[in-house]
């Protein structure tokens, strides 16, 4: 280290979007690898909406590695946490600022600490996500500091060993997560399928019911969910491969009608796998129930779809419409059917724990 003065601190920020599948991830093969028992298939959302922003920052003015999530400090002494820290840094590299005259070779950052600031721009662990947009970026960011020089591949079976979904964030578009075959989890990685220019007509709208911590993690609830459902095995054997091979050709055909027959339904397996759960999880309540009511009759009355929704481990509803004027349509029937609470700010889903949709009955 070219200043051993203490006083200089090098920093780093990333931003990674969340990621919503289409095709779930639902139940590991192996806990701590996390390593899945199907493959899925998600589209990533624009950066410029959902998605983590976080600083990472050396210094050997730090004496232990630290974490603030959301402004809050929290423990980084999880086994997810320690694997990602761990990988990343016994891959760091030397790293030199000229301009601040610094200079941290290979050897240094076995000894340097790092300071973790995450922030969630939507809400955490509430079903939208936030463990593939924080984990995914949580090991980007490191890996930026730390001049990591592995390939997207390779940082993305490490981000998954943070979380599951985040392996899938690390890119833009469509993204498979291949659930793989080896038992060290080396070819369990996710990979590009089209990216976010590939079909651009499709519009994304979130519908946040409630903004509210779940009461069951997703990592809580897919564990219970293997140990005690008897339907998980046979969707992931049976059912996911071909579901998993039509999504892949409407993806890329653009076929709206089979996407959207194709997404739907496997969130409705999935919520039914979590109800097939001893005692049953429900993530989705009754305003995710009624909202799923007015696609499908909408769907129904045009004839095709118009508009696929999917739902993650809570309430919230990822709504996609196949253009631009069904978006428009899609938000005029959620603020007509669902107003938002009167006193609702409507930025209140970034930060607060209201409801923003009220069932209007
Ligand atoms: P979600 O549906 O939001 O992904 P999960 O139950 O899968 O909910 O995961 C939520 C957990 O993910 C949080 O309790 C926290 O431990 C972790 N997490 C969320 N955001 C971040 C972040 N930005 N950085 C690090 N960890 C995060
Ligand atoms: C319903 O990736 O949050 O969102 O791997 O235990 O951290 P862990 O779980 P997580 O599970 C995501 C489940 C899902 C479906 C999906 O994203 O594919
Ligand atoms: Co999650």
């Amino acid at each position: 280290m070219a200043d051993q003065s203490k006083r200089w601190i090098l920093m780093t920020t990333a931003q990674t979007p969340t990621n919503i599948a289409v095709i779930k991830y639902w139940g590991k093969r192996d806990e701590s690898l996390i390593l899945p028992i199907n493959d899925s298939i998600s589209v990533t959302l624009d950066p410029d909406h959902l998605c983590t922003t976080t600083t990472v920052a050396v210094s050997p003015s730090f004496d232990r590695d630290r974490m603030w999530l959301n402004k809050k400090e929290i423990s980084l002494s999880s086994d997810r946490y320690q694997r990602c820290l761990r990988e990343i840094r016994s891959r760091a590299n030397e790293v030199e600022d000229e301009k601040k005259g610094i200079k941290i070779t290979k050897k240094d950052w076995e000894n340097l600490h790092v300071h973790i600031d995450s922030y969630n721009n939507f809400p955490t662990a509430a079903g939208l996500a936030s463990s593939a947009a924080g984990l995914a970026c949580f090991v980007f960011a490191l890996a930026r500091l730390m001049n990591v020089k592995e390939d997207l591949g390779k940082l993305s079976a490490i981000a998954r060993q943070g979380s599951g979904s985040a392996c899938r964030s690390l890119y833009g578009g469509f993204v498979k997560w291949n659930m793989g075959k080896n038992d060290d989890g080396s070819d369990s990685i996710a990979v590009q399928l089209a990216d976010e220019k590939h079909w651009d007509d499709l519009v994304i709208v979130i519908a946040v019911v409630s903004s509210q911590q779940k009461e069951t993690s997703s990592t809580a609830g897919m564990r219970e969910c293997v140990e005690t459902s008897k339907l998980i095995q046979y969707r992931a054997k049976e059912v996911v491969p071909k579901q998993v091979a039509d999504m892949e050709a409407a993806i890329k055909y653009h076929d709206f009608p089979s996407f959207a027959r194709l997404a739907c339904s496997d969130s409705n397996q999935f919520h039914a796998l979590c109800l097939d759960t001893s005692p049953p999880i429900f993530y989705m309540n009754d305003t995710s129930h009624r909202i799923i009511g007015c696609i499908e009759k909408w769907n129904r009355a045009e004839g095709s779809p118009q508009v696929a929704y999917t739902f993650d481990a809570g309430p919230n509803a990822v709504l996609i419409a196949r253009n631009r004027k069904v978006a428009a349509l899609l938000l005029q029937r959620l603020l007509f059917h669902f107003p938002p609470h009167p006193d609702t700010d409507l930025d209140s889903y970034v930060t607060g724990d209201k409801s923003i949709l009220q069932d209007a009955g």
